[in-house]
């Protein structure tokens, strides 16, 4: 039976799933995009519906050796098919998570996960830029099958790139989506064409001249961007280049390359009080100024705290604190009932008092 009508076969939906109260997700369907990517699709054990939006996330929490191990891993099916949710991974050298999903999920597996979370959703608009390097294409994709189910009048550009033709994640699939939907625009971008010396298109890494040819008018267009963090950077600087405004240009990472200093000039900061954070498990403390997160300070100092976002909304940071009060200001990644158990999120806080952290 196919992952359609397995899901579809299920008994009537027991209302939505709630971010606040339900944890786990009941794995349904694995199968194989390209030879080192998955997709992963889950209901909720008590066959919730889902309420999201194309472009969030979920956080996984497998709990492996006990540790507070959650990744964030975009969603790619798309969010009028609220039976069941598809996240789609890449196996990545050392990636403790995605390589334990790949080696170890399989269906009726129960796995811990919250959400959905995320902002990187598309705005109302009329022309659109997709623009998605490797596994990036998974919140892309989502919002794709989404103007595909709710046969929108649309414009859009999908602009993939990849290693090589057979690394292209949703290959086929995309292709038929722009063969099928009107003003759907795909173009394919490997970086190597390898075997495949017929490839119809061109190849190569991202650059000015091909963006200028594969959108014309990418500065009427809203740019929504996903990939990894080099990719996204030539990317921005293109799309700036070619007259694409900040206000038109989205993008998402979970690069905790790009953790924030939420840096103030120097003057400013001459007189900013300075707090002691001590780790407790960890046997470190740090100055923290009551303008710096402590995330950014513990990192600087070699302190071990696990992160993504780094701007209080996937939860990845979340951390007791034993002693001490912080100045919050999180975007979902943290739930109230969390907060009363004393937990917090040390990328999106500041200091108040000296703290204490079981870290
Ligand atoms: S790193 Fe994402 S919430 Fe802190």
């Amino acid at each position: 039976m196919g992952i359609d009508l397995l899901v579809e076969a299920m008994p009537t939906a027991a209302g939505f799933w709630d971010p606040e109260t339900d944890e786990e997700l009941l794995c349904v369907d694995v199968h194989d995009e390209t030879p080192d990517v998955k997709s992963f699709t889950f209901v909720s054990p008590a066959r919730k519906q889902f309420d999201f939006r194309a472009g969030q996330y979920f956080k996984f929490e497998p709990g492996l050796d006990n540790e507070d191990d959650g990744r964030c891993y975009s969603i790619s099916s798309s969010p009028l098919r609220k039976n069941a949710i598809t996240i789609t991974v890449k196996r990545v050298p050392g990636g403790k998570v995605s390589n334990w999903l790949h080696d170890n999920l399989i269906p009726n597996m129960v796995v811990r996960a919250s959400g959905p979370l995320g902002r990187f959703i598309r705005p109302v608009a009329q022309k659109f830029l997709f623009l998605s390097g490797g596994s990036g294409i998974t919140p892309v994709m989502s919002m794709a099958r989404e103007l595909a189910d709710t046969v929108a009048s649309t414009d859009v550009v999908f602009v993939h790139a990849g290693r090589s033709p057979k690394d292209l994640i949703f290959r086929d699939e995309a292709a038929e989506l722009a063969r099928r939907t009107r003003g759907f625009r795909l173009v394919l971008l490997p970086e190597d064409i390898e075997n495949e010396l017929c490839w119809p298109g061109i190849s190569g890494r991202i650059s000015r001249e091909f963006l200028s040819l594969a959108a014309p008018d990418i500065a009427d267009r809203i740019v929504m961007c996903c990939g990894p963090a080099p990719f996204m950077a030539v990317a921005r600087n293109i799309s700036a280049e070619l007259g694409v405004s900040l206000s038109n240009y989205y993008e998402e990472s979970f690069d905790a390359a790009l953790v924030d200093e939420f840096a103030m000039p120097l003057s400013e900061a001459i007189e900013t009080k300075s707090f002691r954070v001590e780790f407790s498990k960890q046997g470190k403390s740090v100055e923290v100024r009551a303008d710096q997160t402590v995330l950014s300070c513990a990192k600087k100092s070699s302190v071990r705290i696990p992160s993504s976002c780094a701007n209080g909304i996937c939860g990845t940071c979340k951390s007791r604190l034993l002693s001490g009060a912080v100045d919050m200001k999180h975007e979902g990644g943290i739930r109230q009932r969390e907060i009363d158990a004393g937990f917090f999120l040390p990328c999106c806080s500041k200091p108040l008092s000296d703290l204490v952290i079981e870290r």
